[in-house]
């Protein structure tokens, strides 16, 4: 059985959001990578309703222009002024017809932009009820171990739903009941524009409750139905950064058990943090402490972390990322890939490449089978496939003014502690000096030597750092190769 489509969704999001004691508006905080209004979207988008429209208020500047990023296709409405969820809805409404929008065809969705746990499921199964049961009005509720703050849900002796107490306005007996109201709900759009009209501000807060149209309807005669969430944690209102947090473990654990369910291993998934859109393949192993976010891919095969953070990569298959911090990188199939290594934007690592220990690399590629092990900086190079950069090399890229690159030929070998002072290329099979400064090309085959030759000042230490512990090795030394007595260290140009 198929739900109709929503005429309209109405997401309320005009409130301050106080308790969150934050200059961004409550609902623009993100979990999972996505804000908590854009995962309320997600949900309301499942419905595909005619038109999706967010009702803005505080930092709303804010809000539309995150709108404008992640959801173009949203309508936002403006309440002024805070005067109540009913208010809010009834402006809403009334803003869409300014815009030659009707609520008509379908039933209205009233959801509130702060329940990032909420899914597409939930909705239909609310819109099915509103539908099976013919309701003018059906409200998404939950039984919760603490109702406390919610609104409560009312119910007659047959079991109707008669109407919603806010937990101020409450009585005693009403306090006990533990069936709460969500905030969300399915309406006839007629039914909800005639009780709308007829909300007054008498209650403990002096706002036009959204909940008191369920009387209103009641007391007309019209059909209330009720749809019983079964997994209360989707209805949980973040509030505060305890419940964000609250909202966000929650979140990790949906994400990471549907992955787990679909083939990948995870040692330890209370310290795995995947974002939404991440894409994982069966046989994927996560190690400890990985945080994955962005559009970031894993390929079959590949294993990540420990301790690993990974920002919109591409991991292939069969690769090995350890203690890794990377953004914007491709990670080519059996590549290797740390301990304590950085990869910056424009990183491509080629298929059995290694990027090794307190290597950073930057706007680079490195050729299939390619090796930069050890204590290096590759910024704006292009690494041939085979080659080998030894220790401690660095591409001297920027000359405080412009950044230039760097070629490195198939299967060169760049010596330990290579200064590669950019624009500069080695060429294919050419080989470089250990400690040189290579300023000029070097020619495919070549040896290229940039570096002062050695010379030894003999006798140094004891002339110049007499009765100390080297001082005192060296005459011993002396003494044992020379057999000699001579008190005396060997002379300058000896
Ligand atoms: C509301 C319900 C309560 C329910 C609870 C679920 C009412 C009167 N009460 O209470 O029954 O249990 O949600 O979380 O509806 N908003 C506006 N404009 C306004 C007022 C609110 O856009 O003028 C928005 C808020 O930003 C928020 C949502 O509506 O996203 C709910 O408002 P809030 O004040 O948090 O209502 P609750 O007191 O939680
Ligand atoms: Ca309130």
């Amino acid at each position: 059985m198929s739900a109709s489509r929503p005429s309209v969704v109405i997401i309320l999001a005009a409130g301050e959001g106080t308790r969150m004691r934050s200059a961004i508006p409550k609902v623009l905080h993100p979990i999972a990578g996505r804000s908590l209004l854009g995962h309320v979207i997600e949900a309301a988008a499942t419905l595909e309703p005619h038109h999706l429209v967010v009702v803005t208020g505080h930092g709303r500047d804010q809000v539309h222009a995150h709108l404008a990023e992640i959801a173009p296709w949203v309508v936002t409405v403006v309440q002024e002024e805070q005067n109540g969820t009913g208010h809010a809805v009834r402006i809403a409404l009334a803003g869409l017809a300014d815009q030659g929008i009707t609520a008509r065809g379908g039933p209205v969705v009233v959801l509130t932009g702060d329940t990032p746990l909420l899914s597409g499921p939930t909705l239909v199964a609310l819109l099915l009820e509103h539908e099976s049961t013919q309701a003018s009005a059906t409200v998404l509720t939950a039984r919760v171990a603490d109702p406390t703050g919610y609104g409560r849900i009312v119910r007659g002796a047959d079991g109707e739903v008669t109407g919603i107490v806010e937990h101020r306005d409450a009585d005693d007996a009403q306090l006990l009941i533990d069936e709460i109201n969500s905030g969300m709900y399915a309406f006839e759009p007629e039914a909800l524009a005639r009780s709308l009209g007829r909300l007054t501000t008498d209650n403990a807060q002096g706002e036009e409750y959204l909940t008191d149209v369920i009387s209103v309807m009641r007391g007309d005669g019209l059909v209330v139905s009720a749809s019983v969430c079964v997994d209360s944690d989707e209805i949980l209102g973040v509030n505060d950064r305890v419940q964000l947090a609250e909202a966000a473990a929650t979140m990790r654990d949906r994400l990471n058990d549907r992955w787990m369910r679909a083939g990948v291993t995870m040692v330890d998934p209370a310290s795995t943090w995947l974002d939404v859109d991440v894409e994982l393949a069966p046989d994927v192993l996560l190690r400890p402490q990985v945080i994955l976010r962005g559009p970031t891919s894993v390929a079959s095969g590949a294993t990540v972390g420990p301790g690993t953070t990974l920002t919109s990569c591409e991991v292939g298959s069969g690769a090995e990322v350890v203690h890794t911090w990377a953004e914007l990188a491709v990670i080519g199939d059996d590549a290797h890939v740390g301990p304590f290594t950085y990869l910056r934007p424009g990183t491509v690592l080629g298929r059995g490449s290694k990027a090794g220990a307190y290597v950073e690399i930057k706007n680079s590629t490195i050729g299939d089978g390619a090796k930069v092990p050890h204590l290096s900086y590759v910024g704006d190079a292009d690494i041939g496939e085979g080659a080998n950069v030894g220790a401690a090399t660095v591409t001297v890229n920027y000359d405080g003014v412009d950044k230039h690159r760097t070629v490195v030929g198939a299967h060169a070998r760049i010596g330990s502690d290579t200064m590669l002072v950019a624009p500069v290329t080695v060429g294919d099979g050419a080989y470089t000096a250990a400690g040189s400064v290579i300023t000029d090309d070097v020619p495919p085959g070549a040896m290229g030597v940039g570096r002062a030759r050695q010379r030894n000042v003999e006798g140094w230490v004891e002339r110049r750092r007499p009765g100390s512990p080297a001082a005192e090795a060296a005459e011993r030394a002396r003494q044992d190769s020379s057999g000699s007595t001579s008190s005396q260290p060997p002379s300058e140009t000896a």
